[in-house]
């Protein structure tokens, strides 16, 4: 009785796993969906360039071991070959699923390829690509960077209302990434149509705290009357904070300083005054790629694009948000 009991019951857990369609490094339906505890998830980081892409890192990584999957990691160190050849080694050791940051936009479209005829879906996070063939990813979960940009040209048009004629620079981030395309351009959108706003120079610190110092340096320069620089990344505008102090200026009085991302040390510095604003970029998308991942191996429709939810923050905003800052 005991054994028919035993045998009826893997009977229904092989018809339930049946029923789950994908996994296994197939979404086409075909073999079973693998257990949680027997997932494999491939993740390609861009690199640890910044305070964003530590708590992003962090924030997945957690996510993964809470839910019980295991996650591959490597990290890019910025550098687009260091990720197709990531994602080449992903796809020969058969992982379930594949997920990325892609450090720029463009000369994505062989390697995803390879990954769809080996059946492997792949999650994109963060920043997309600029394929046209969108059938090569399941999902792109990350923030509207276009939206940020305008958010940071927007405060720029209330701060800067009275005045007749504004000098900006730029930092932007790593050339022919998702942010520093979007970024610019939705700023662009908002300050260009007032042509007393005037970029001075733009120029890139790769998202890096040196990065942002140098350009600044050498920017303050040739544009000692600058007004505002607007900073791609909380970290360039915390180098650039360290130029403007060595060059003699103030920060956030002398010339005024808006960012993206709001990490811990940006926050602290827009507390102090030192920068002005601060349009919120969150990485902690660890939780939803879990869910993404879960949802693609057991065959369920997932949304192909997924936006995160962020904020802006003026000095005040700053001081209240800080204590509870996770990253
Ligand atoms: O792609 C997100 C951007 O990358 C963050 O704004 C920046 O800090 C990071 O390096």
């Amino acid at each position: 009785m005991k054994k028919i009991i035993g045998m009826a019951a893997a009977g229904a857990m092989l018809l339930a796993l049946a029923g789950c369609s994908g996994g296994g490094g197939s979404t086409s339906g075909e073999g079973e969906a693998p257990a949680t505890e027997d997932l494999i998830v491939g993740f390609s980081q861009v690199g640890a360039e910044s305070g964003w892409r530590a708590a992003n890192t962090k924030d997945i990584q957690a996510a993964f071991e809470e839910a019980g999957i295991e996650l591959k990691f490597s990290d890019a160190q910025q550098k687009q070959e260091n990720q197709i050849k990531a994602i080449r080694s992903y796809i020969q050791q058969g992982v379930d699923v594949i997920a990325f940051s892609p450090v720029v936009e463009s000369g994505w479209d062989t390697v995803l390829k390879e990954a769809k005829d080996a059946d492997i879906p792949v999650v994109l996070t963060d920043r997309s690509v600029d394929s046209a063939d969108t059938s090569l990813y399941v999902s792109f979960l990350g923030s509207d960077f276009v939206e940020e940009g305008k958010k940071a040209g927007e405060w720029v048009t209330e701060e800067f209302a009275d005045a007749d004629a504004v000098k900006i620079i730029q930092l932007e981030g790593t050339t022919g990434s998702a942010p520093a395309i979007d970024r610019a351009e939705g700023f662009a959108d908002v300050i260009g149509s007032d042509p007393k706003f005037e970029v001075v120079a733009s120029q890139t610190g790769d998202f890096t705290r040196s990065g942002g110092k140098q350009v600044t340096e050498a920017l303050l320069k040739s544009n000692p009357d600058v007004d505002l620089i607007y900073a791609h990344n909380d970290d360039m505008g915390l180098g650039a904070i360290e130029a403007i102090e060595a060059a003699g200026l103030t920060p956030g009085v002398d010339i005024k300083i808006v960012t993206v991302d709001a990490v811990k040390d940006g926050m602290q510095a827009l507390a102090d005054g030192k920068i002005n604003f601060i349009v919120e970029c969150s990485p902690l998308l660890g939780k939803q790629l879990v869910e993404i991942v879960e949802k693609v191996v057991a065959g369920e429709e997932v949304e192909p694009r997924i936006v995160t939810e962020e904020t802006t923050f003026t000095q005040e905003q700053a001081i209240e948000a800080l204590p509870d800052r996770q990253y």
